[in-house]
């Protein structure tokens, strides 16, 4: 177990040699626990209608200037079937939070899914009701992922303000979905405009005691379209998280070392920080996932949570690069569905 004090050791370090050793130490880890195989999931932006004003992201609701599109079940399903032709272990169905994709809806399309095709079934489609969530776990969703996005509660309300009566409260939530029998996912941005090295081990203590079978962490990229990221460059406060990879790669290795089980997928966000190799650099320090784009090219640029999104122009996503490079570092793609291997309690689906 992390202490406080050794967590916030490690996020001031900047010995570079001393760095690779926490590397290597959440290298072996991740080794030990989850073994080298780094399983595929196939990411599907399903809508980027969205009912939320977050400060940082490029798909809040007052984003005028976004055209917004929800692709039809057709659609879906062919990027579905990509997955399974590429051998992929998992489907993740993202949106914004978007509660014209109705509930019935979303149902049926993961019990085709499940019905038809070998994949688990990963919903990322925001804070929905727990009879919507409960539904969509009965037709078969495997996992869902939900992120904290800090857990300073205080920052968490100046990003993310909640819809009018109903306060976000994601950690309630991620409990719920946890009793609902799901494979819950989390996680934090890493160097959010007013985030500092307390906030971040506090995030990194909250994902030990959340117990989380997938965890994703990535770089906060401002978007000049957004609130926050239009100040970016004006508002540096004193003891500011850098959103820079290696402070990235800090926290990868942490969470790996906090949640030895876990799934941690090497992020787009991390990926898109520029040349030098994000995703490696992330599969290196504990990370064991990779979730390449299927959107149909024609709708990527209009999921632009942040600019720049690697997958959004060219990708080294693409089969046989990605095969290449994971090969590259003495590791095998993954043949299974990459189920959590944390030990599950088992829950009755009835409840
Ligand atoms: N930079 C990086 N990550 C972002 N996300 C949203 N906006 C940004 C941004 N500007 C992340 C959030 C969200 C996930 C789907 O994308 O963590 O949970």
């Amino acid at each position: 177990m992390l202490s406080r004090e050794d967590i916030l050791a490690w996020l001031a370090e900047k010995d570079a040699s001393r760095l690779e050793t926490l590397y290597r130490q959440a290298d072996q880890v991740r080794r030990g626990n989850v073994g080298d195989q780094v399983h595929l999931g196939g990411l599907i932006e399903i809508s980027n209608y969205c009912r939320r004003h977050c400060l940082y992201c490029g798909l809040r609701l007052d984003r005028k200037d976004l055209p917004r599109c929800r692709l039809e079940r057709q659609e879906l399903l062919q990027c579905v079937s990509q997955a399974v032709q590429r051998g992929y272990g998992t489907v993740v169905l993202q949106s914004g939070e978007d509660l014209g994709l109705e509930a019935p809806w979303v149902a049926d399309l993961v019990e085709y899914i499940k019905a038809n095709t070998p994949l688990a079934v990963t919903l990322s489609l925001g804070e929905r009701s727990p009879q919507e969530l409960r539904l969509w776990r009965q037709a078969g969703a495997d996992r869902y992922l939900l992120r904290f996005e800090t857990s300073s509660l205080r920052l968490y309300e100046q990003i993310h303000p909640s819809v009018p009566g109903q306060p976000s409260d994601r950690i309630a939530l991620l409990g719920q979905l946890r009793e609902m029998g799901y494979q819950v996912g989390s996680g934090m941005m890493i160097g959010i405009p007013g985030q500092t090295c307390a906030d971040l081990a506090d995030d990194i203590l909250l994902l030990e005691k959340l117990e989380l079978d997938m965890i994703g962490v990535g770089p906060y990229l401002p978007h000049p379209q957004t609130p926050l990221g239009r100040q970016f460059n004006l508002y540096r406060p004193p003891g500011q998280v850098p959103n820079t990879q290696e402070m990235t790669c800090k926290a990868i290795a942490l969470a790996r070392l906090a949640c030895p089980w876990a799934n941690i997928p090497s992020t787009t966000a991390l990926a898109s920080l520029g040349p030098g190799g994000g995703r490696e650099s992330g599969l290196r320090c504990g990370a064991n996932v990779i979730m390449p784009n299927l959107t149909p090219p024609a709708y990527r640029a209009l999921y632009e949570i942040y600019p720049n999104k690697t997958s959004t122009y060219g990708s080294t996503d693409s089969g046989a690069s990605l095969r290449q490079m994971i090969q590259s570092l003495g590791r095998s793609v993954g043949t299974s569905r990459g189920n959590s291997q944390r030990p599950q309690t088992p829950v009755d689906m009835d409840q």
